[in-house]
């Protein structure tokens, strides 16, 4: 690009034009169009040039030009017929920096104007960079073809409407689509232009509620940073939260300040949000037209009863989003040390309710008490003895290690490693408490060996709590630990 197209304000701003004839005289007409304040220089001038000078406030110099006249101004038009005296003005104007054009002379100008169509405010300048100014002023007739008749008003409309507008929408997003709106909506029918400021905006307002959005997302088992990039950006840009108790403070402190929130989760005197009354908080939020974030401990998919929150958005027509999060089991498993298959002892998982939507036991023992595989129990506290008591009777050997692993991923983490048939004393011993999941399975006993949390508790099976070294790895008496000091 040779040229940078660009529109300056001339109002009031002194501008010298040397010449008298008819090329001064255009000139002369382009900068009383822009308000700005002319002389002209040029020994004599035609007619015409003195019938507009007259009208305006012009100055005429009656003089040969000298370098001398150039002092002061802020712009330049040289629009004589003699290239010694056009190169004389634009020496002169390029010593003192002052912008200069010579008429049809590139080489001694510092800009060059555009061929432009007025419909002021709208200005539109077509360019050739000098090389064609013909085929600039063809283009321009071809423009001047295509747009509308009104554009002048739809400009003032527009200018008028701007600070409702700003008041109104807070997004960019909010005011660029209602303008673009409003100006297609004025090109199509010009009878557009004629409703006032506000009542245009409440007619868009009413055409165009902005559709609303539940976004189902999972904060993972508690440490903040296991929540996703993803799940992060939605819950910094969200207006609405509600969030069940198993979502930490540290996580809600990431929510955009001024969102609300909602605890919808299991309050302080145990009363409990009804589940139906949360379905129809998301579906009225939403309805509102705002950004609703469901935000659940672990995965909204596993436990969390998120499938039938988007049914009922479903049946509601809201448009939904899932966010994947971290599982209590992976989350928990990970930071205890304890992988959930390995391939001596485990060739599969089952994640497993403790909690039925029905009272009745209706699990299928005999295939959770198959050896080889590695069961986590969510929800699985108040049921402990009957999970012992049903995968022994089934078949699986008391001595099976099992994990139980309180406020997994925290700093309050507490892992008590035992076997099956202790885990009911393990629970009442240990005082272990809500949430904790149980992990029944040959893998929970790695946990003594490859235990790295720092921050959490690691107990073992002959009730020892186990130090951690430098490095977070559990010290065991006779083993080596496991990062060798180098
Ligand atoms: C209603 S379920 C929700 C599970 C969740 N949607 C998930 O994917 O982890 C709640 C149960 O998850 C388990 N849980 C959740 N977070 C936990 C944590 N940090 N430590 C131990 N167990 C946890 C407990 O068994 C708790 O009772």
């Amino acid at each position: 690009m040779d040229y940078l197209p660009i529109t300056v304000q001339m109002k009031s701003r002194h501008c010298l034009i040397v010449g008298g004839g008819e090329v001064a005289a255009r000139k002369l007409k382009h900068m009383l169009h822009a308000d700005a304040k002319v002389t002209l220089v040029s020994p004599e001038y035609t007619d015409e040039v003195l019938e507009i000078a007259e009208k305006h406030e012009i100055r005429l110099v009656h003089e040969v030009f000298s370098p001398e006249h150039i002092n002061g101004f802020y712009l330049v038009i040289a629009a004589t017929d003699d290239r010694m005296v056009n190169r004389q003005v634009s020496i002169a104007a390029q010593q003192q920096n002052i912008w200069v054009n010579v008429v049809d002379d590139l080489e001694l100008s510092t800009f060059i104007m555009p061929a432009v169509i007025d419909r002021s405010p709208l200005l539109i300048a077509i360019s050739s960079s000098g090389v064609a100014p013909v085929l600039a002023r063809k283009i321009r007739e071809k423009i001047e073809w295509l747009l509308p008749d009104a554009l002048g008003s739809l400009l003032e409309r527009l200018k008028l409407l701007r600070p409702k507008v700003k008041k109104k929408f807070s997004s960019l997003k909010e005011k660029r689509s209602f303008s673009e709106w409003y100006i297609e909506s004025a090109i199509q029918d010009s009878k557009v232009l004629e409703k006032n400021e506000d009542s245009i905006l409440e007619f868009y307002q009413q055409q165009h509620k902005p559709e609303g959005i539940v976004y189902l997302v999972g904060a993972g088992p508690g440490d903040p940073e296991l929540l996703t990039i993803k799940s992060l950006k939605i819950i910094q840009k969200a207006d609405v939260v509600l969030y069940d108790a198993l979502v930490s403070q540290e996580i809600l402190q990431r929510v955009r300040k001024d969102a609300t929130l909602v605890h919808v989760g299991k309050r302080a005197k145990c009363h409990y949000v009804h589940q139906d009354q949360t379905n129809q908080m998301l579906v009225d939020y939403a309805q509102q037209g705002l950004s609703v974030v469901r935000l659940k401990g672990g995965d909204p998919f596993i436990f969390g009863r998120g499938g039938e929150e988007l049914q009922f958005l479903t049946q509601h027509n809201i448009r939904y989003e899932v966010v994947p999060g971290i599982t209590a089991a992976a989350g928990c498993a990970a930071y205890s040390g304890i992988p959930l298959t390995h391939r001596d002892h485990a060739q599969s998982i089952r994640f497993v309710t403790g909690h039925e939507k029905s009272s009745k036991n209706s699990l299928d023992w005999n295939s959770l008490a198959q050896a080889g595989q590695t069961l986590v129990f969510y929800m699985g506290l108040m049921r402990n003895q009957q999970i012992t008591d049903s995968l022994i009777k089934h078949g699986r050997n008391p001595s099976t290690p099992v994990a139980l692993i309180e406020k997994g991923t925290t700093k309050n983490q507490r892992t008590v490693i035992g076997q099956l048939n202790e885990l009911p004393q393990l629970v009442e011993k240990y005082e272990i408490k809500s949430p904790s999941l149980i992990v029944v399975g040959e893998v929970a006993e790695l946990a003594n060996e490859l235990d790295w949390f720092k921050d959490g508790e690691l107990i073992s099976s002959n009730n020892k709590i186990v130090a951690k070294n430098d490095f977070g790895a559990t010290e065991r008496d006779n083993r080596l630990p496991l990062v060798a000091n180098v």
